[in-house]
This record gives structure tokens, sequence and C-alpha cells, in this order.
């Protein structure tokens, strides 16, 4: 049996500014090694969802355990040290005035020696190809650079489990490319992915399994050419499947192993 990292049990959120019941009932169980994409529409609860992982938000009612652990025994800082959050907007994740500062302040809040924190800075900027603007200051750099740079800052203290939100959104390709490469290499590693998003093409390509949510419920739980084929479970959640699976399904007529990427169509498709 696979090792739980992540369960919630009746998670309930109510948020006490405007009383939204974000979250009404969630049960999920994230396995060591999942890369799980949670999707569903503006508002469904993804965001609210993956917050109770890392501390940000507590429970209105239900629990939440992290490596078998109530959260609520936890400290922010035990649960964002083990669950590593890459916020959507990277505006909102940056402080420092260079990004040498910027990727060194988790390793300093949570007490790296001086060269733990010089040997896994080494490591995230050869990985992420950042060596030419650790002095810069971040503030100037383009969209998708900043991006790397909040995706850098959480890599640099290889958290268990890595959750980004809405990672693709503003990222051009050369950004999606590496991210899938990081996602790759966090994965073979073992430890687990948490990706948030609107992008049925990046969610098709990069996970094997996906979370679907609508107004703070889980719909459906299932793999990623499952829940594609399903079209009234997409038309419920509003979701639009990738164009290259929609293809497949007009031309095969096909009901399970749905194409998921250019690449499986050309094999598929190729004489
Ligand atoms: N800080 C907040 N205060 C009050 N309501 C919020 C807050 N954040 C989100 N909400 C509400 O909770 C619901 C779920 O939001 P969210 O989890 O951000 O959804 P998603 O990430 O799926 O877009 C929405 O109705 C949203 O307006
Ligand atoms: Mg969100």
């Amino acid at each position: 049996m696979s090792d739980v990292v992540i369960k919630t049990e009746d998670l309930v959120h109510v948020y006490p500014h405007g009383g939204t019941r974000a979250l009404d009932g969630v049960n999920l169980e994230i396995n060591k090694g999942d890369v799980v994409s949670i999707i569903g529409q503006n508002g469904s609860g993804k965001t609210t969802l993956v917050r109770h992982f890392n501390g940000l938000l507590r429970p209105t009612s239900g629990k939440v355990y992290l490596m078998g652990e109530d959260t609520q025994q936890k400290n922010i800082a035990d649960l964002s040290r083990q669950c590593g959050y890459v916020f959507q907007n990277p505006n909102h994740q940056i402080f420092c005035s260079t990004v040498r500062d910027e990727l060194l302040v988790a390793p300093k809040n949570f007490k790296f020696t001086p060269e733990q924190a010089k040997q896994r800075l080494d490591a995230v900027v050869e990985l992420m190809g950042i060596g030419n603007i650790l002095d810069k200051h971040p503030m100037t750099l383009d969209y998708t650079t900043k991006k790397v740079i909040t995706i850098a800052s959480v890599l640099i203290f290889n958290p268990e489990v890595l959750i980004l939100d809405e990672p693709t959104g503003g990222l051009d390709e050369v950004g999606r490319r590496m991210l899938s490469k990081v996602i790759q290499l966090v994965h073979s590693e073992g430890h687990t992915v948490i990706i948030i998003s609107h992008d049925m093409d990046y969610v098709a390509e990069n996970s094997s399994r996906v979370v679907m949510m609508a107004k703070a419920h889980i719909l459906s739980d299932s793999t990623p050419d499952k829940i594609f084929l399903d079209a009234d479970l997409c038309k419920l959640a509003q979701i639009e499947p990738p164009q290259i699976s929609s293809l497949d399904m007009a031309i095969s007529g096909r009901q399970s192993n749905v194409c998921l990427s250019v690449e499986d169509f050309v094999k598929r498709y190729a004489r």
C-alpha cells in the first residue's frame, strides 16, 4: 500500500470575512510520489484546499493529516517546511533586493547551517540555470524569470511535498518546459507534487492523477484520460479537455486510453 502523505477528513473551511463556505466536506488522500493536478473553475476551492496543507489556513471543521500527524498539533513553520507552496503570483512571494537573498530566505528561516545553505543554493542555481542573475533585483526580471525564482526559493529547502498554484499562468514556452523538467526531477527524487491548474494541456501532460473540484467539493478523482473522456463530468465542472484529446476522441471515437499530448497523438497516427 502506498504511503499517505496528505489526508483530509470532512474538511470544511468557512472564510470569516464574507462567510463563504469554500470547502464543504472534502475527503482526499494524496500518496507519496503522486503527481496530482487539482482542477476546477475559479472559486471552486482549490487554493483554499492546498493552503490547509502548509498551515496558511486552518480547518473550520474536519481534519488535515500530514505524514500521519494531525496538522492541528503542528505549527506553520513545520508545515511549510514539509509542504513547499509556490504562490500563483510571484509578486506576492518576492521580498528581497537580490535574487541570492531571495533564495536564501527559507534556509535562514529553517536554520540551515551556512554549508547546507550554500550546497542547496548551488544545487537550485544549477538546476534552474540562474547563476547569471543572482545579484539582480528580482523585481527587474521578466514574469517568467520571477516565477522561476519563486519556484527555486521553495525547491531550495527540498520540501517533501511541492505545491504549485497555477504555475503556468503567464509563463512563456521556455518557462513551461523548465517547469515540466523540474516536476519530473522532483518526482523522480520521490517527492510528491501538487499542481493547481487551469491549463488542461499542461495537466494532461504532467500529471498521473487529477482531482476535479466544483463548488467546494471534489467531483472526481481519477486519471487524466478517464476525466477528459467523461464529457458530462467536464461539462458539469466547466472544464474543456485538452484540444489534442478532443481531436483524438472525435477521430477515433475512443472510449479509453485517449491521447494526452501531441507526442502521443503523433505516435498513434503517424504512418
Ligand atoms: N481570503 C478570502 N476571504 C474570503 N473569501 C475567500 C478568500 N479566499 C477565497 N475566498 C472565497 O472562497 C471561494 C474559494 O476560493 P479559492 O479557494 O480561491 O478558489 P480557486 O482557487 O478554486 O479559484 C471563492 O468563493 C472565494 O471568493
Ligand atoms: Mg486559486
